[in-house]
């Protein structure tokens, strides 16, 4: 396979680590030139230093409203356009509980999760706009965008505004040719599970394959998921072969969101088999 984005040019956030990463090291196997932003400089230059003159990392901090133009800018003044915006950056957030939660804990965890996304739409619709070429905005929501109960009150508000910035830019984008579409990932094996978990950075790889299995039975595909699965989905929401695909937001989470995790049937068949031979 290869050359699926030959030509684009992408910008990704959070493309230090996890998903954004896979999702940068894929876009450039497929032709695509990438502008990477991190606040994770030193998984930043390990990238930029493995991928060659396709792709640049840049410091930018996704709280920064000046540093996400700046990721445009370098994407135009390197690279000549933009084509690609992948806001993907993200962490856990505020963990407090509703009745815990503070205003600067709430404004924190939507400023990152949430704020972050509508900039990263208004610099790459002006962008887009000012080229006259349309172009592919790609977010990333969660199941949590989808959901309660998946994770705590400000990641999962967070989220779910991602499915609405994803709707209202496909009203006010779609007619002058940009496209926004979002993923929302599953239970996928990164960084951000371990860094949820006050798990120390050098046991990371070993947290993760403890936890893979431990949560292989929370999807009805028998397994977590991996960044790469979810940069395929990415790749292909980017690419023009779904051009005629916008404000959809893509559960990418091995049939998570389309069951019950309730488990009630299979519960409800064993009452059934107990209650018959008791
Ligand atoms: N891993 C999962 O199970 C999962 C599930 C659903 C959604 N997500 C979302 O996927 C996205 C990527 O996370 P991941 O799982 O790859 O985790 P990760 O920790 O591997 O990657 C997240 C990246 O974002 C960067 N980042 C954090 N704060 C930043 C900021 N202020 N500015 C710029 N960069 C910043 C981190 O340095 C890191 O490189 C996040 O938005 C996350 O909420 C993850």
């Amino acid at each position: 396979m290869g050359g699926r984005l030959d030509g684009k040019v992408a910008v990704i956030t959070g493309g230090a680590s996890g998903i954004g990463r896979a999702t940068a090291e894929l876009f450039v196997a497929e032709g695509a030139k990438v502008v990477a932003g991190d606040i994770s400089d030193d998984l930043g230059a390990e990238l930029a230093d493995s991928c060659g003159d396709s792709l640049t990392y840049q410091h930018a901090d996704i709280t920064v409203e000046a540093d996400i133009e700046a990721l445009v800018a370098t994407a135009v003044d390197r690279y000549g356009k933009l084509d690609v915006m992948f806001n993907n950056a993200g962490a856990g957030g505020d963990p407090a509980s509703i009745q815990d939660i503070t205003q600067e804990g709430a404004d924190r965890t939507l400023r990152l999760l949430a704020t972050s996304v509508i900039l990263g739409h208004r610099y790459a619709a002006r962008q887009f706009v000012r080229q006259g070429t349309g172009g592919s905005i790609v977010s990333t929501s969660s199941v949590a965008g989808l959901q309660g109960g998946q994770s705590s009150l400000g990641y999962t508000a967070a989220k779910h505004a991602v499915v609405g910035i994803v709707r209202e830019a496909t009203a006010q984008l779609a007619p002058l040719g940009i496209r926004s579409n979002a993923v929302a990932p599953g239970i996928t094996m990164t960084a951000i599970m371990g860094g949820s978990f006050g798990i120390p950075r050098e046991r990371d790889d070993e947290f993760k394959t403890f936890l893979a299995r431990a949560l292989a039975d929370k999807q009805p595909i028998g397994r977590v998921g991996q960044p790469g699965d979810v940069a395929n989905a990415v790749l292909f929401l980017a690419s023009d072969e779904s051009e005629w695909i916008t404000g959809v937001v893509l559960p990418v989470d091995g049939g998570q969101t389309a069951i019950s995790m309730g488990g009630w049937l299979a519960a409800a068949a064993q009452a059934g088999e107990d209650f018959l031979s008791a």
